[in-house]
């Protein structure tokens, strides 16, 4: 639990720019209770039901990814009767070492906060906070170097917004979604390295809309298509985008950014409203 190296650069980079991506430590949970049997967003179709063993050959592919990357993943059981707990991101809030514990809107989700908070007790993580205000983790609140992004307007409360913000001692800029499909700040936005984003301005209020033009004007602006792939809901670690296969404009861009994509296949997590980011859990280390 210390600061982690900087990954090296091995490849010559024909990209404009070289990007250098950091060694990451995320926590994954194996999807083997997977399933869709409740709709608590618009991806959710229990009458459609999802493939396990298909979402578990897809999550494996994410976790190798990662691997292949040079990052660690750690691992936290699966729980029976908690199919959404495949989506890591929404357990809990780390940042410098903080644990800032998630409290679920709906309740088929209430138990994975205290299951996640367990896990990172049990982990070294000592300095954890019970939530008072709902809020889904990772999924609503998006780590940058000088500001944590958090999302509100379906899930996430501003109350939680401030309620971080105190706890982390880190600004706080609350974003407000408009867009049931992007239900979760990580469905529309995705933290390119410490000081950028790529993002679907129309999840966004329009006063929301013009905070992230002022915060970044280099963003990656996605479109329509990409968003509606979940192409926003990526795993970016400084150099390599992990991002769903078939978002190829937003691959295509990144590209002309001088970031490496590495598409992965995530359409049976998909049928949850899930893709890889929403699978991952980053560990911040201070
Ligand atoms: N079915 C889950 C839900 O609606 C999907 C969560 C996706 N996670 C995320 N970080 N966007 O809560």
């Amino acid at each position: 639990m210390s600061v982690m190296p900087t990954m090296e650069s091995s490849t010559a980079s024909t990209a404009p720019t070289a990007r250098t991506g950091l060694k990451r430590h995320y926590l994954m949970c194996r999807p083997e209770h997977f399933a869709v049997t409740y709709s608590i967003n618009p991806w959710m179709d229990p009458s459609a039901g999802a493939d396990r063993d298909e979402a578990v050959r897809q999550w494996e592919a994410l976790r190798s990814a990662y691997a292949g990357l040079g990052h660690e993943v750690s691992l936290i059981d699966p729980i029976a009767g908690l199919p959404d707990m495949v989506f890591a991101a929404n357990g809990a809030l780390v940042v410098g070492g903080r644990v800032y514990g998630a409290r679920f809107t709906h309740p088929e989700r209430h138990a994975e906060g205290p299951a996640y908070a367990a896990w990172l007790r049990a982990n070294g993580f000592g300095e954890v906070l019970d939530a008072e205000h709902t809020n889904e983790g990772e999924g609503d609140f998006l780590t940058m170097d000088e500001v944590i992004l958090a999302g509100t307007g379906f899930r996430t409360r501003v109350a939680a917004h401030q309620e971080a913000q105190e706890f982390l001692g880190r600004p706080v800029v609350t974003l407000r979604l408009v867009d049931p499909r992007f239900y979760h700040l990580d469905t529309a936005l995705f933290a390119l390295g410490g000081d950028n984003v790529a993002y679907y301005p129309e999840a966004f209020s329009p006063g929301s809309r013009a905070v992230l033009e002022r915060l970044f004007p280099d963003a990656v602006v996605a479109g329509e298509r990409d968003a509606a792939v979940l192409g926003l809901n990526a795993v970016c670690d400084g150099r390599h985008v992990v991002i769903n296969a078939e978002a190829t404009d937003l691959i295509a861009t990144l590209a002309g950014h001088g970031y490496e994509p590495v598409p992965v296949d995530m359409s049976e997590l998909r049928k949850a409203g899930g893709g890889p980011k929403c699978c991952t859990l980053e560990l911040r280390y201070p």
